[in-house]
């Protein structure tokens, strides 16, 4: 057991921010700090980390905790380890009582794969460097194709002795189980039931999951023999899902976020001489072809990928509609080519670092550029395969969330294509709208009626759905926010002042829709009456393009709301009143529906007794709040 005092020496140093920034890119928001949920997808920030109490609340995943338990969640970490894990981060000695030294037995199933793992990497790393056979066969290789003692040493490259049992052998001596050497892939299971090494002869890339323990193994054969393979490549198991890990990710992280981009080449060996030549914001995909959650874990860092190809990949063309999944993830994709023969390592260890660099400045293409290129050249002058190419590209542009960069790529193509902007346009306006009504319709079968009883489960929420009844607010500041009110009751104001001093209690959380909030509120504070132009034209391109879409989209918005709630409603403009009421006490609503889940989850957890109390008559006066709410919208929203 980790003794007492070292774990206050521990959490004395750690700052939960520093930590958790090493894995969720995280921004200042007033006291707070907040990111992108690392265990939900997402894409409005709802993860956040409060560095006076020293906690995270991840609301979308409803995790949250200390920093010890953010490694425990992230990385399935055991207690004491992560409590190691920081430890080691902050160079504190860590005390252990005798009696509790570690069994591998007492540890859960993926501990002990990753205890094997780790001392496997660590085998092989010795038999490496300190071997006659790993000397003469690995190490000379390393260092011929260039690797320092340095990148050896960082990457724990390693070498496998070419005999059937040599690690297998020693692993079983030092107690390690066969069920774990098994499952790890390192030893495979003979007829007879005995064990022998998965890699013989090869030099080793361990690949090491982002919180940098080694998890997997790509092993790399030394012989020119065809019929064997070239690499082979640890088996998915309980730690290893390589369709969710990147090479080099860990080394990489830092980089990527400072740099804001990502390179993403082929090979461990492009990923080695690349970091080596001081670019470390390089990872690999290693074999497998780019998948989501790949995306996914770089868009946690930079929403800039640049991939790296070797100029005469033949799967380039293949891969083109994969790499529509990046776009439609929201992450900006540019493509380098190399000259023939060329790939990222060699190129870099022939022309060196800066020759490196100038080569990636004078070639990277936006991805939808270059992608134009290459199909056009295949269709030739061939119409109908032209107009193939004309659709797949606006199939492409159509992925991208952004609307304004959409159609800086519509009006390069054009220009690509030979093709009207405006044919292109009504073309991506085509496919954008089937995408909408399919999404809405989702959204509408999605809906859950509100169930009364005091601890029901809260309704799945959408993360997308969250902001839209922000949005719908925005929505209507535009449009209508300079019309005088002539209601019953009220009268002689604008709609816009009028929306802002009823919404002064409510907390945006969209961070755009909120800025624009701010901006409409100071306006209207120095007595001017903000017009569309004021945002269409606002220097922060968020903002621009906030607008920009709610305009575009007039009604479909609130549209939906009211299909949503059974009510039909011709046009909006015809009660005004209800229009302009209904959009702020739904939003008023569901900011209340907000404070009930949490409430409902604090009071999940067992509590004290005058805890329990305090929360559940928290809880039960915000309910009332919510019906009165809801009297209150339905009997608006009627008349
Ligand atoms: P490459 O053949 O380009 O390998 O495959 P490389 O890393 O550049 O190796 P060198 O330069 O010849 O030493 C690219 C990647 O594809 C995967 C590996 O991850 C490799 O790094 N691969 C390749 C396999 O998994 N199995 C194979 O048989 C070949
Ligand atoms: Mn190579």
């Amino acid at each position: 057991m980790i003794q007492k005092s070292t774990i206050d020496r521990i959490m004395e140093a750690t700052d939960i921010v520093e930590v958790i920034g090493e894995f969720v890119q995280l921004k200042k928001r007033g006291a707070n700090y907040v990111g992108l949920s690392p265990f939900a997808n997402e894409r409005t920030p709802s993860f956040t980390v409060s560095p006076a109490k020293g906690i995270f609340k991840d609301f979308s995943s409803g995790k949250g905790g200390s920093v010890v338990t953010f490694l425990m969640e992230l990385e399935k970490f055991s207690y004491p380890e992560a409590l190691k894990w920081l430890a080691k981060k902050y160079g504190i000695e860590v005390e252990e009582t005798v009696e509790a030294v570690e069994n591998r037995e007492e540890e859960n199933h993926r501990e002990s794969l990753m205890i094997v793992t780790g001392y496997a990497a660590k085998f092989f790393h010795e038999a490496l460097l300190e071997t006659e056979e790993g000397k003469s066969i690995g190490l000379s290789y390393f260092k011929e194709r260039g690797f320092t003692s340095d990148t050896i040493t960082k990457f724990e490259l390693g070498y496998s002795p070419d005999q059937w049992e040599a690690f297998t052998g020693r692993a079983l001596q030092d107690g390690y189980q066969q069920e774990f050497l098994e499952e790890s892939g390192l030893s495979v299971k003979r007829d007879n039931g005995s064990l022998y090494d998965r890699y013989r002869g090869r030099v080793m890339f361990p690949i090491h999951s982002f919180t940098g323990r080694v998890i997997a193994f790509g092993g790399r054969t030394l012989k020119s023999d065809k019929n064997v393979p070239k690499y082979v490549n640890s088996p998915e198991s309980e730690i290893y899902h390589k369709s969710n890990v990147l090479y080099g990710l860990y080394f990489a992280k830092k980089a990527i976020r400072e740099e804001d981009n990502c390179f993403l080449v082929e090979g461990y060996a492009d990923v080695l001489s690349v970091h080596q030549a001081g670019i470390e914001n390089v990872v690999a995909s290693s074999g497998t072809s780019l998948t989501v959650e790949q995306i996914r874990l770089i868009g946690r860092f930079t929403k800039n990928i640049t991939i790296l190809y070797d100029g005469d990949a033949a799967g380039i063309k293949a891969s083109l509609r994969g790499l529509d999944m990046i776009l439609e993830e929201g992450l900006n994709v540019k493509v380098v080519l190399f000259p023939d023969g060329h790939d990222p390592d060699s190129y870099v260890r022939t022309f060196g670092t800066n020759g490196f660099k100038k080569h990636i400045e004078d070639n990277k293409k936006d991805f939808i550029l270059y992608k134009t290129d290459i199909l056009l050249k295949e269709a030739g002058t061939d119409p109908i395969k032209k107009a193939d190419v004309i659709r797949e590209i606006v199939e492409s542009v159509a992925k991208i969330p952004d609307s304004i960069k959409a159609s800086v790529f519509i009006k390069e193509c054009s220009y690509l294509l030979q093709i009207d902007e405006r044919a292109l346009l009504s073309e991506l306006n085509k496919m954008r709208l089937a995408k909408a009504k399919k999404d809405s319709q989702q959204m509408i079968s999605r809906h859950v009626p509100v169930d009364e009883t005091l601890l029901e489960e809260p309704p799945v929420r959408e993360a997308k759905d969250d902001a839209s009844q922000e949005k719908e607010i925005i929505r209507l500041l535009l449009l209508y926010g300079n019309r005088v009110i002539d209601w019953d009751g009220i009268a002689n104001t604008y709609i816009g002042p009028f929306m802002i001093a009823e919404l002064s209690d409510v907390e945006f959380e969209n961070s755009t829709c909120k800025s624009f909030i701010d901006i409409y509120r100071k306006e209207v504070e120095n007595g001017v009456l903000p017009e569309e132009q004021h945002f269409i034209h606002y220097p922060d391109k968020e903002i621009v393009d906030l607008t920009v879409t709610l305009i575009a989209t007039k009604y479909t918005l609130s549209e939906n709301w009211y299909e949503m709630h059974k009510i039909l409603v011709p046009d909006e403009q015809v009660n005004m009143k209800a229009t302009i009421l209904g959009a702020i006490f739904h939003l008023k609503k569901q900011k209340v529906g907000k404070i009930l889940e949490t409430l409902r989850s604090e009071l999940q957890k067992t509590l004290g007794e005058a805890d329990q109390e305090i929360l559940l008559n928290q809880y039960m006066h915000m309910k009332r709040v919510e019906k009165t709410i809801s009297d209150y919208l339905g009997s608006v929203i009627l008349k």
